[in-house]
């Protein structure tokens, strides 16, 4: 697996379509791709103060992914019933609910960036309604110190997707010490967090074996401190009844 970096802003890589041609054939080829800098740096840390304010101040609770379905937060203590095991708190937005920053306004470049290097209209699942059983979902998650990890998975790629972006929040030897992102390629571990920043965008393959490594910190942490990694989801996901599009398939021993 390669690691390609741009340094072009969202908006030149959206209107240069021999540049989205050369992602698609990076993502195609299971490289990751890494757009620096994409994210303001000041905007991130505003969303995990709000957020964390909301985890520490309400009470958590699963939603489905369903039509007109509210915003939600919940906790995943690794949760039997998830298609993939992991430890994490979520938080869930959705384009027909409207919310203070204005997410999907925020993040509509990025989600057409995603569109684009899949070979579809630029604006598709982004609408207030589903469309072909699927749409736009924002998903912020936080990986807590000495607790949070995801199983290795990979995740379907069918009509709705061939890439998936994810933005940068927390920053390895900073924000925790050990841990984070990883592909597997070659039987090897490539951890991801190891050559990014808070604010930069890595668009991968969501069929190339990924996971998250435990995340450590030497200091003491619960729920409640918000320490640990943050990340930020830009997906496009089947609705609960779609039956056209597989579920993400968790890889680990105990699971096969
Ligand atoms: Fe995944």
């Amino acid at each position: 697996m390669e690691i390609v970096i741009y340094n072009e802003s969202i908006n030149e890589l959206i209107n240069d379509s021999s540049k989205i041609t050369e992602i698609r054939e990076h993502i195609e080829a299971d490289n990751l791709v890494v757009i620096k800098e994409a994210v303001n740096k000041k905007l991130i840390s505003d969303i995990k103060e709000y957020l964390s304010q909301i985890g520490k101040n309400s009470l958590p609770n699963y939603l489905p992914i369903i039509k007109n379905a509210p915003n939600f937060h919940r906790i995943n203590n690794s949760d039997h019933r998830s298609y993939v095991k992991g430890c994490f708190h979520q938080f869930v937005f959705y384009p027909w609910n409207q919310d203070i920053f204005n997410f999907f306004k925020v993040f509509r470049k990025i989600f057409q960036l995603k569109n684009l290097i899949g070979k579809l209209p630029k604006d598709a699942f982004l609408g207030m309604k589903p469309e072909k059983g699927c749409t736009a979902r924002i998903a912020f998650q936080f990986y807590p110190a000495n607790q949070g990890y995801l199983n290795p998975h990979r995740d379907p790629v069918h009509y709705h997707q061939l890439a998936l972006p994810t933005v940068v929040m927390s920053k390895k030897g900073v924000d925790y010490e050990e841990g984070g992102a990883y592909f597997i390629s070659n039987d090897q571990k490539i951890h991801v967090d190891d050559f990014v920043d808070i604010g930069d965008i890595t668009f991968f393959n969501p069929q190339h074996i990924h996971g998250v490594d435990s995340i450590k910190c030497s200091s003491e942490s619960s729920w409640l401190d918000f320490q640990g990694r943050w990340m930020l989801l830009l997906a496009i996901n089947k609705l609960s009844d779609n039956q056209d599009i597989q579920n993400a398939v968790d890889l680990t021993e105990e699971k096969k």
